[in-house]
């Protein structure tokens, strides 16, 4: 599924306030994609070089830079080869969950030729295609972001290039990796699904983008300006109330009905192909007096009955909420003072795309460690999704693939064969023909289903095993140099 491509003005990055806020409090790591040094932006967060979390791909410095945010100045570039998925690896904490948001700018000046279009893809699962066009015409960078729950210690995040799109490869400026808290959109069940953004608002802010120093998450709030019924607020909400832990910030302003009239807003502000939604509303009395109880529909359905808003706070969610089209949110009034509304959340939902067999993986990340000179794109799920193989491997169709074929000839590869490949049981082809392989080679006697097996044109020493002598299925061997 595709979610909405959510455009960040310049403006917003450059930064340009005076007084520098501290940088958020929660732990993450923000990559600098491209960079050789770490930097430091104008709201004092940290960038590092983005080189140790990935194989793949060259930087390239932009050269109309002007008064860029650092982080965007540079990009990576990766090549053009149509299947092929650039992975970074990044070190996380299995089970807890992050919100990844990679942030793309082509330039600033429209080129001739469009920008590329690619994919994104997470550990096994497709997240969204990346088209930055319009964003490029309007001289603006493009953010996305989705929420992860991780599996493993270390969650792989991918550029796919997908040839049904355009001719040239993917491009990455910046990724901001944050991890959340356990409360924070935990009516999900991450094991399943994951989520990717669609909108959060802020309602009555006529600003740009905003982002809270003490918002753990660093959130990105755009504006929702509607001067009839805009009211802006003093009054503190704690922020620890509300699982989602918004920034007390955003309840600074709401918008408010007229007097015994509903509040109608179109939102969120694109339209949305018919599908479930995550959705989150939140609501903070402007005083400490007021109450006030109103009902809460989307579209014709009602959301929630009577809820009752007071100053301290109170947000409502739905997993899984069909939405179709553009949608809008509509609070009729109950009792006391008109309806009010400060902010809002909207995610699209998808179902992981699985893994690969442990087993397997585990077999092949051990080949890659007795190799040099491995395929570029040999990180991330080697199999998942379908269509996104590691370069010479191919998996059947299984809910857990498994690998079939291994074809890694005359690609240059020195090092040695690990024994792990004899785990791969479910292969039918090996060829590691015409490299630079040394060392023995391993005992294959339980690779049942082998049909071909070529080894020529190598360093190899040694026999083959007598032991393949048992696999019936064997039916090519190629062996020792030409
Ligand atoms: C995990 O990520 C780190 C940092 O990118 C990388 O050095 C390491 O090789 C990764 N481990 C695996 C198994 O991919
Ligand atoms: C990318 O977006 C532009 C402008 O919206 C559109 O014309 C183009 O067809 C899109 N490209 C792809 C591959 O979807
Ligand atoms: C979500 O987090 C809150 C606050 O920690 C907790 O009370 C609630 O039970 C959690 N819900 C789920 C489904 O885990
Ligand atoms: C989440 O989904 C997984 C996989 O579908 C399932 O095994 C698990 O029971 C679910 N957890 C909850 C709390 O529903
Ligand atoms: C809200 O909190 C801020 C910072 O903690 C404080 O400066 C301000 O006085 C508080 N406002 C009210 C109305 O309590
Ligand atoms: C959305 O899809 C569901 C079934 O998938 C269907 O029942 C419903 O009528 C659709 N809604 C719209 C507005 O198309
Ligand atoms: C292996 O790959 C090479 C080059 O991609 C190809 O020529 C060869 O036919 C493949 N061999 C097998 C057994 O699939
Ligand atoms: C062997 O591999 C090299 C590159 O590593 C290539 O130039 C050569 O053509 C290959 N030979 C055969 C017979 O495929
Ligand atoms: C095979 O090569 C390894 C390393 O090059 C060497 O230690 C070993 O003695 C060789 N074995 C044979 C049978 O030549
Ligand atoms: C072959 O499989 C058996 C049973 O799983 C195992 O005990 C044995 O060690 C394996 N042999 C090799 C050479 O991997």
């Amino acid at each position: 599924m595709r979610a909405a491509l959510v455009v960040l003005l310049l403006a917003a990055l450059l930064g340009l306030a005076a007084a520098q806020p501290p940088p958020f409090r929660g732990f993450h790591y923000l990559l600098d994609c491209g960079g050789a040094a770490s930097t430091t932006d104008s709201r004092g967060l940290s960038w590092i070089p983005d080189g140790a979390y990935v194989t793949a791909g060259e930087p390239l410095r932009l050269t109309d830079q002007g008064l860029l945010d650092p982080a965007l100045a540079t990009r990576r570039v990766f090549p053009f080869r149509p299947g092929a998925k650039f992975c970074y690896e990044l070190p996380v904490d299995r089970n807890r969950r992050y919100l990844l948001r990679p942030t793309f700018f082509y330039g600033a000046s429209p080129s001739s030729s469009p920008p590329p279009v690619f994919d994104l893809i997470v550990d096994g699962t497709f997240w969204t295609a990346v088209n930055t066009t319009d964003d490029v015409l309007a001289g603006s960078a493009s953010y996305y972001e989705a929420v992860f729950g991780a599996s493993g210690r270390n969650m792989s995040f991918c550029l796919g290039v997908n040839p049904e799109y355009t001719d040239a490869g993917p491009f990455i400026n910046a990724l901001q990796v944050i991890q959340l808290h356990d409360s924070v959109y935990n009516a999900t069940n991450f094991t399943s699904n994951a989520m990717g953004l669609i909108a959060r608002t802020k309602f009555g802010s006529t600003d740009d983008v905003q982002r809270y120093p003490d918002d753990s998450f660093d959130r990105y709030w755009q504006p929702f300006p509607d001067s009839k019924h805009a009211v802006s607020s003093t009054h503190n909400v704690t922020s620890a109330d509300f699982w989602n832990l918004p920034p007390p910030g955003v309840f600074n302003t709401a918008l408010v009905a007229e007097q015994d009239a509903p509040l109608v807003l179109q939102w969120p502000p694109i339209s949305l192909q018919n599908d479930s939604y995550y959705v989150a509303l939140y609501f903070a009395d402007t005083k400490s007096e007021n109450s006030r109880t109103f009902d809460v529909y989307i579209d014709d359905y009602l959301f929630y009955r009577g809820l009752t808003v007071t100053s301290a706070g109170l947000s409502v969610f739905a997993t899984q909420w069909v939405l179709s089209g553009l949608s809008r949110v509509i609070l009729t009034p109950v009792s006391g003072l008109p309806p009010l509304i400060n902010a809002g959340e909207v995610f699209g939902l998808f179902s992981l795309g699985g893994y690969t067999l442990p087993r397997d993986a585990r077999a092949l990340e051990s080949i890659k460690r007795s190799l040099q000179n491995v395929p570029d794109d040999w990180n991330g799920d080697p199999c998942l999704p379908h269509g996104y193989a590691w370069t010479g491997v191919t998996c059947d169709t299984g809910p857990m693939p498994r690998v079939i074929s291994l074809n890694i000839s005359s690609r240059g590869l020195s090092g040695y064969l690990s024994s792990d490949i004899a785990t791969l049981t479910a292969l039918i082809d090996i060829s590691f023909a015409n490299n630079s392989l040394s060392g023995p080679i391993p005992n294959l006697g339980n690779l049942t289903k082998l049909q071909r097996l070529h080894l020529q044109d190598n360093k190899l020493n040694g026999t083959i095993p007598l032991t393949m002598g048992t696999i019936t299925s064997l039916r090519e061997i190629g062996f020792g140099d030409a």
